[in-house]
């Protein structure tokens, strides 16, 4: 069994194995009613649980819809309402966890949770983001880019604004996928120096630039997030809006980019804050593909984790 933790953490050619895994389960299926079950069903007699310290719209659906389209069954827990919430031992919890469930899909705050999750269980722990990154996000991103545009090896990405979870797993993704990632923000929100390194030691070209224009010369793809995360104080908002607002993704800043370059943007998103509607909604946006792809991507994820 393996565990689904960190792009960074996963080989490559795995990686690999799974986005084109993905884009022939998604081919398989194409035109068929959503619950129809997949030809073949890798979880038939699975039970995964999964496990939500924060709000979700997409992992949540896509992974329930994913289990049970492989045959599997699930069950959807709210860290609070579990004794997780209450002071019962993370270490606990995975032990109890693995006597009932075959895997454990867990969306939460801070990194050690999963990681001890992961120590603990017996069964695969997949990360469904914490405030460090969100490995899922970026699988189905690279199968998004893929399927328009082919390889992603080589290109020129171009990540705007805050240097959040997403982000570091777009570094993660950048070294073990083998393209390059110009981040353009402001200096407070850089992407932490572990994620370039990363990349940067896997040989992918890493730059910083401050200007967003120059920052999307050359671009396949630009990128926007929330410009405040589940994770950031409430309280911070209206100074990183402030910081932030410089970087908005609009229709003038995606003429710098190369003609042909996509929009991503892993949602939920506020529209005419990081990005304008004129480009989430125009013609090289594929944030709706990105959502979909979650569905695919994290099937192969969990064919990964299991071994089936
Ligand atoms: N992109 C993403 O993870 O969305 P949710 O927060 O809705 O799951
Ligand atoms: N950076 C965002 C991503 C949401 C899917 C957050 O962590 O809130």
């Amino acid at each position: 069994m393996n565990h689904f933790l960190d792009i960074h953490k996963t080989d490559a050619a795995d990686l690999r194995a799974m986005i084109d895994q993905a884009g022939a389960m998604k081919k398989a299926r194409l035109g068929r009613p959503r619950a129809a079950p997949d030809d073949t069903q890798p979880l038939k007699d699975r039970m995964v649980a999964l496990i939500f310290e924060k709000p979700s719209t997409r992992t949540r659906v896509s992974f329930d819809v994913g289990v049970r389209q492989m045959g599997g069954q699930t069950m959807v827990l709210s860290g609070n309402d579990m004794q997780l919430g209450h002071g019962e031992t993370i270490a606990d919890t995975a032990r109890v966890l693995s006597r009932y469930v075959d895997m454990i899909m867990i969306r939460t705050f801070d990194e050690t949770v999963l990681t001890e999750m992961a120590e603990y269980a017996d069964v695969p722990v997949i990360n469904g983001l914490t405030d460090r990154t969100h490995p899922c996000q970026i699988m189905a991103d690279v199968l998004t880019f893929e399927e328009h545009r082919g390889p992603i090896a080589g290109k020129k990405v171009v990540w705007t604004g805050d240097g959040n979870n997403v982000c570091s797993s777009f570094l993660h993704a950048a070294g073990q996928f083998g393209f390059d990632l110009t981040f353009t923000g402001p200096a407070q929100f850089d992407p932490k120096e572990e994620f370039v390194g990363f990349a940067r030691r896997k040989g992918s070209t890493i730059v910083i630039e401050r200007d967003p224009y120059k920052a999307v010369e050359g671009a396949d793809l630009v990128v926007a997030d929330t410009w405040v995360s589940m994770h950031d104080a409430q309280s911070a908002k209206e100074r990183r809006h402030n910081l932030l607002r410089p970087y908005q993704v609009n229709a003038e800043l995606m003429r710098h980019a190369k003609p042909d370059a996509l929009f991503m943007h892993c949602l939920p998103a506020h529209r005419e804050e990081e990005a304008t509607s004129e480009v989430m909604d125009g013609p090289n946006s594929v944030v709706f593909d990105e959502a979909e792809n979650r569905l695919h991507a994290q099937k192969a994820i969990m064919r990964w984790c299991l071994g089936v």
